[in-house]
């Protein structure tokens, strides 16, 4: 009798499992509208994640828009990053649910004329600090209790070539962009160390030179290897999956970067 009864268990709960949808992992993408961001959540959404796609200006993301009337999968949320009564916001309205990927992706190079030696204006160099360094950091403050009760627990910062002071040895415009970045692997090598015992793995990943806006301002535009969108999330991506707690710079190709 006990074996019949424990053979209808078996069958029933066999029976119900494909009723249980896995959960799908979570990732939450800065900056979603246009360029890197937007790329992060067409492909995110692709392999089946459920993606906060947050946006400065939701009204002014037309794509994006278009890419969520497509895909169930996608919430558009509005954040500036710049703004932390904003982030805390959203954090409080996130409580309680996990985020497997912290995707700070959001950046602004800042007016290039307005950074180099015979003109530095400080108050862009604020703009460029708020966005670049203050704000990864004050969103991994804000959704830390979100990564940590989550499966993957990763916090990923988007940084970029140009922060490396061992590569710095010729060319120096650009200083407000260069000295943002530097900031916040320094921050995101600091947050590592703190958050190492709770499984949290941060990444301070570089997408490599990538055909977008802030690549065009940047004057970097026609240097020969310039990635696609495509190319270079496709391969970013790759790199959150092999996330370590090494917190070191990674490039696209998943070389370290000498800081
Ligand atoms: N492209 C490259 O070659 C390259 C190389 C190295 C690193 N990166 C890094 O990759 C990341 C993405 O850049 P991208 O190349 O995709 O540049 P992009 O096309 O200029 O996009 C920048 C994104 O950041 C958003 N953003 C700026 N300020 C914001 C704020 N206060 N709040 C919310 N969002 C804000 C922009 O939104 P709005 O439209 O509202 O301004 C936009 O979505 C940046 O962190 C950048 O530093 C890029």
């Amino acid at each position: 009798m006990r074996s019949i009864v424990s053979v209808l268990c078996v069958l029933l709960l066999s029976g119900l499992a494909p009723l249980q949808a896995a959960t799908a992992p979570v990732v939450l993408v800065t900056g979603s509208n246009r360029g890197l961001g937007l790329e992060f959540v067409k492909q995110y959404a692709g392999k089946g994640w459920t993606v906060i796609a947050t946006v400065r200006d939701p009204s002014t993301a037309p794509e994006l828009a278009a890419l969520a009337a497509q895909h169930r999968n996608i919430t558009v949320e509005k954040l500036d990053v710049g703004n932390r009564a904003e982030i805390v916001a959203l954090a409080a309205k996130y409580q309680g649910k996990p985020i497997d990927v912290l995707l700070n992706n959001a950046g602004l190079l800042g007016d290039r004329e307005k950074q180099g030696l015979k003109q530095l204006d400080y108050a862009t160099f604020e703009e460029v600090l708020r966005v670049n360094t203050y704000a990864p950091l004050a969103m991994a403050q804000a959704f830390m209790p979100n990564v940590v009760a989550s499966e993957q627990k990763k916090i990923v910062t988007l940084t970029s070539g140009l922060s490396s002071i061992a590569n710095t040895k010729r060319s120096a415009d650009l200083y407000f962009y260069r000295v943002s970045k530097a900031g916040v692997n320094m921050a995101m090598h600091a947050l590592q160390s703190d958050v190492r015992e709770q499984g949290v793995k941060v990444g301070i990943l570089a997408p490599g030179m990538v055909e977008t806006r802030l690549l065009r301002q940047s004057g970097y535009a026609g240097a020969a290897g310039v990635l696609s969108t495509e190319q270079s999330v496709a391969a970013v991506i790759r790199n959150i999956e092999n996330l370590n707690q090494d917190a070191e710079i990674v490039l696209y190709t998943g070389e370290k970067v000498p800081w």
